[in-house]
């Protein structure tokens, strides 16, 4: 399912379109098992790292999204969605965050990783 590639990168189809609410996250694997984090703001779809960079907690599970904002129950740190910036304490670590093509119902992500 391999719809692009640039030398090494390739797009990596995770999860659909309607599965992801306005105003909403899931979650979403990569096929080793690597978990995303899904957002739709406004239509808009942003896909993070899912676990949390301050601990280990699940972004899409135990997260709540504010605006663009996601923010972690667990200590109340947040991320900038759209960037992936640490944006409260205690978090300072950025997560993440991947490159999204939506394509008709399918959303793919970019595997950057090396
Ligand atoms: Fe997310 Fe601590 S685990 S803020």
């Amino acid at each position: 399912q391999i719809i692009a590639t640039n030398n090494t990168n390739k797009w990596v189809p995770i999860c659909s379109f309607s599965e992801v609410e306005p105003g909403d996250v899931m979650q979403a694997e990569l096929p080793d098992g690597h978990k995303l984090a899904v957002y739709n703001l406004d239509g808009d779809i942003y896909v993070t790292d899912d676990r949390c960079t301050h601990g280990e907690a699940s972004l899409s599970e135990d997260g709540m999204v504010e605006g663009e904002e996601i923010e972690c129950t667990w200590h109340f740190g947040r991320f900038d969605i759209r960037t992936g910036k640490a944006c409260a304490m205690p978090c300072t670590v950025p997560l993440k965050t991947w490159n999204v093509e939506v394509q008709g119902d399918q959303v793919f992500v970019e595997d950057d990783r090396s």
